[in-house]
């Protein structure tokens, strides 16, 4: 793919996001050879900093990165820019006569990239201000990338959609999940749609259930702030285990491009019953250990209220009301201070009709198989099946065979890298359309008006006892 050369402007430049994933992506596509001839980037933020300032602590950031070669500090000198933003329309104003003027100084055609890697609360006065500034157009092309979290209920993912499209084109849009960008999970696809072997299985005459977890050990570091807001299902289910409840469940499309498979998973999130509160377990995390170390409860982070009612694990039963899927339990688990970190998908085969090797059904010994599929860490498959023992006559032994990434791949990319990719190139597959995040929203936002009825989970378990253990299996 050609890609044609831009200006990547950073909103929030000198944030968190900025140092850790956009610029140590954009410099590995860069060093590739990926990000096409010319690739500027000007980072936008309150500070004062001067582009002299900006380069330095880029370079410093990219050092943390690992990116600390000579190369990178030349490109750092040569395509860095820095612009103070007051937050009013005189600052856009001077972004817009910053940007014109980078682009004629450095020959640039006039396609950009308008990175909001801001806090939400700012999304809304930024998407105005680029509108009213005129930068919803470019002599080239325009494209506005919006980080999560997008919107906070259905209301609001509805009111920034409505803001968004009145300024933007829907092909100018690229809502962040970053999930999508992960190896793993774009893999689910052609995994699914080029084995026939498992698709042929793939339906409610085969499968039992589907479970889906995202288990996390770290708990919500200094996010106090955020997180007492968000809560587990916004800050994971409603995007995250969606998006991948929607890859797992989704018919295949008529053709491998954007809006075909979006329109698929947009046909999966609609078709989930609406959830029986009764099918949802709310946790939180009380003090544990992490690695044999002792960590606090959550009541105990810095910034959380002592009153708080925020849910830091949920485990949640749907059910897909498709022709393939209909009656077959999908349970969704997620939460931090659990043991360690795994996000997975057991796909669960039904057992045999009957049991010859015992005779009576009530004998049957042996498990069902199952279909594991590792999409972090380490990897890979692992399909579990049952086995004679060769010693024993009657026992049956489970087995599986496994499959891992590093074994052949080696490290998988970074899930920002391809995004950014994405982007540039103008492919959207990897993106949220407007409908998909309301769908998804629609889902759940009956479960965020009731009060979540909270049990406590010690920090280093599987969350309430009640869930079980969240452990792979096979892994
Ligand atoms: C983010 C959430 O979207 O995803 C975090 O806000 C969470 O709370 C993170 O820790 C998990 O992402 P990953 O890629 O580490 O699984």
């Amino acid at each position: 793919m050609n890609i044609d050369s831009h200006l990547f402007v950073i909103f929030g430049g000198t944030g968190d996001l900025a140092e850790r994933k956009l610029l140590p992506s954009l410099v590995r596509l860069i060093r590739d050879e990926e990000a096409g001839d010319r690739c500027v980037v000007l980072g936008v933020s309150r500070q004062d900093l001067g582009d002299a300032a900006y380069r330095e602590w880029a370079k410093n950031a990219l050092l943390e990165s690992g990116l600390g070669e000579p190369g990178v500090e030349r490109w750092c000198d040569d395509n860095l820019h820095h612009q103070a933003l007051a937050g009013d329309a005189g600052g856009f104003e001077a972004l817009r006569k910053r940007i014109e003027s980078i682009e004629a100084e450095q020959g640039l055609p006039g396609n950009r990239v308008f990175y909001l890697a801001i806090p939400p609360g700012a999304f809304t006065p930024t998407i105005e201000a680029l509108g009213a500034a005129g930068l919803n157009h470019a002599p080239g092309w325009a494209r506005v990338v919006v980080e999560k979290p997008f919107g906070t209920d259905l209301e609001s993912a509805r009111a920034l959609n409505d803001l968004l499209l009145s300024q933007f084109d829907e092909s100018q849009i690229y809502r962040i999940d970053h999930y999508l960008g992960k190896a793993t999970v774009q893999n689910l696809l052609t995994f699914r749609f080029t084995n026939p072997m498992f698709e042929r299985l793939w339906n409610r005459d085969r499968v039992s259930r589907v479970e889906i977890t995202v288990a996390e050990d770290l708990g919500i570091g200094g996010r106090a702030g955020y997180y007492e807001r968000a809560g587990v299902v916004r800050d994971m289910v409603q995007n995250h285990l969606t998006q991948l409840l929607a890859l797992v469940a989704m018919e295949p499309p008529n053709f491998f491009e954007a809006d075909h498979i979006r329109d698929e998973k947009v046909k999966v999130i609609t078709a989930v019953a609406p959830i029986d509160p009764d099918d949802v377990v709310y946790g939180r995390y009380e003090a544990g250990t992490r690695n044999g170390q002792g960590v606090p409860g959550y009541l105990d982070e810095a910034g959380v209220s002592p009153d708080s009612t925020t849910p830091t694990f949920v485990g949640l039963r749907l059910y897909v009301d498709s022709w393939r899927w209909q009656g077959i339990p999908f349970l969704l688990r997620t939460g931090k201070r659990l043991p360690q970190r795994s996000t997975h998908i057991t796909v669960t085969f039904r057992e045999p009709a009957l049991c010859v090797f015992h005779g009576r059904r009530d004998d049957c010994v042996h498990e069902p198989d199952v279909l594991l599929i590792i999409l972090e860490p380490d990897e890979g498959f692992s399909l579990r099946f049952n086995v004679k023992s060769p010693a024993e006559d009657t026992t049956i032994d489970t087995q599986s065979l496994h499959f891992r990434y590093s074994d052949v791949y080696g490290k998988l990319p970074d899930a920002y890298q391809t995004l950014i990719l994405d982007i540039l190139e103008g492919e959207q597959t990897l993106f949220v359309r407007a409908d998909e995040v309301e769908a998804s929203w629609k889902l759940y936002d009956p479960l965020l008006e009731l009060p979540p009825k909270l049990v406590g989970y010690t920090a280093g378990t599987w969350g309430p006892p009640e869930m079980g253990q969240g452990v792979p299996l096979g892994a």
